[in-house]
Order: structure tokens, then sequence, then C-alpha cells
């Protein structure tokens, strides 16, 4: 059976990088959740769905297609890798992912995609929901400062106009939906593994991840 592990934490921990560059270490898949739900928010903007509609996200979440499976972000055929990192998408996330609908139909192909071969995987319900019998489980944390430079930086970089007290507040908000939403809340496995990512560089941390799935 193929192996599976999972990567949760909050926003800015550096999970999908930790986690896309130990799949390649590991010669590995990677599934970017985080990446499905800013799809299917994408796509719900678009389409003007009142995203407080259970019966409009269902309907939405059963027609369109997303596949994150070639480290590209495809919605409906169409490439919206970038699109899907603006702020706008980011803040609007949080709230299609209260949605049962489209967390079910997400689940289900999350698990198709698992049983391909092995995979590391990176969320926030990987390890307590999705993947409750993963391989190795990691819940990844970092100062909440130094999470919201990171993801100023990746900003500003591609060319978004924002600070520091912005990009802390939207993270500050969002962290704290997706803790304590009623489905699939955002919370560490019991036998998660927690590693603080603060002041560590990403090969640090793949290494120290590696070690403990290398072992055997
Ligand atoms: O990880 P990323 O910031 O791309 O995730 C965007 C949003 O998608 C999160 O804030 C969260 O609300 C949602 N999400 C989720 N479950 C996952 C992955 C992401 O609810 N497994």
């Amino acid at each position: 059976m193929a192996k599976v592990v999972t990567i949760d934490g909050p926003a800015g921990a550096g999970k999908s990088t930790v986690a896309r560059r130990l799949a390649g270490r590991l010669g590995w898949q990677f599934l970017d959740t985080g990446a499905m739900y800013r799809a299917v928010t994408l796509a719900a903007l678009l389409r003007r769905i009142d995203l407080s509609s259970e019966a409009a996200l269902d309907a939405l979440a059963s027609c369109v297609n997303v596949d994150v499976s070639g480290g590209r972000v495809i919605l409906d055929g169409e490439d919206v890798t970038l699109e899907v990192r603006r702020s706008e998408i980011t803040r609007q996330s949080a709230k299609i992912a209260d949605s049962a609908s489209v967390r079910g139909h997400l689940v289900r192909w999350q698990r198709e995609f698992a049983t391909r071969s092995d995979t590391v995987t990176e969320g926030r319900d990987q390890g307590t929901i999705v993947f409750p019998d993963a391989f190795r489980k990691f819940f990844l944390t970092a100062d909440e400062v130094e999470r919201a430079r990171r993801r100023l930086g990746d900003l500003l970089a591609k060319g978004e106009r924002t600070t520091l007290e912005t990009v802390l507040a939207d993270q500050l908000a969002r962290d704290a939906r997706d803790a304590a939403r009623s489905i699939a809340p955002m919370k560490p496995a019991p036998d998660a593994l927690h590693v603080d990512t603060s002041g560590k560089s990403v090969d640090e941390v793949v290494e120290e991840l590696a070690g403990h799935i290398l072992i055997p």
C-alpha cells in the first residue's frame, strides 16, 4: 500500500515549501491541499456564488474540475497557479473551507490521489481526518511574526502592495477560523510530531523531517 506523510499547521509555517522539497528528496508525489481550497474559492468568486450558501457551494464543488497533481493549479483546464495566491483568495478561502460539501468532494479526491503512489501531503486536516493512518504525521509551527514576514516577502515579490500589519491581521483571522470550524478544524493529530520552524532554513526542516521518515 502507498505510504502517506502528512504535514499540517497554521498559515505560513512553511508547509508547502517543506512538503514539496521533502517529496522531491524522497522521490514521492506531493499534494498541496490548500491549493485545492484556493482553486474552489477562485471558481466561486468568478461565478459570483454566495459563499454562505451550502447548496450553491455543493453544486459548484460537484461540477468544478480542480487538478493540482502536476505541481500547477489547474481550474477547469486553465492554469491559475499564480492567481490563487492573491490576498483576496487567501482571505476568502477559509470561508469556503467551512463548507461540508466542498470538504467532502476535496477529501475524496485527496484520498484517491494518495492511492497512486507514496505521497507527502500538506494542509490543516491531513493527519486528523483525511489520512488518520498515515505513516508519519507532522505539525509545523513558527513564530507568528516570522510567518507573516515570510508571507509578506512572497506577496511583495509578486507585486502586491501590502504591509506586515495587514498580513499579520489576515493570518490571525484565518488561523482562528481554521482552528474553530466544526468540521475538520486545524489541530495536531494526537500522534503528530511537532516541529517549530522558527529560525530554521528550509533545508534544515526537510532534513529533520526526512530523519523521522527514513529511520526504520
Ligand atoms: O495552506 P493554504 O494557505 O494554501 O490554505 C488556504 C486555506 O484553505 C486555509 O486557510 C484553510 O482554510 C483551507 N484549507 C483547509 N484544509 C486543508 C488545506 C487548506 O481547510 N487541508
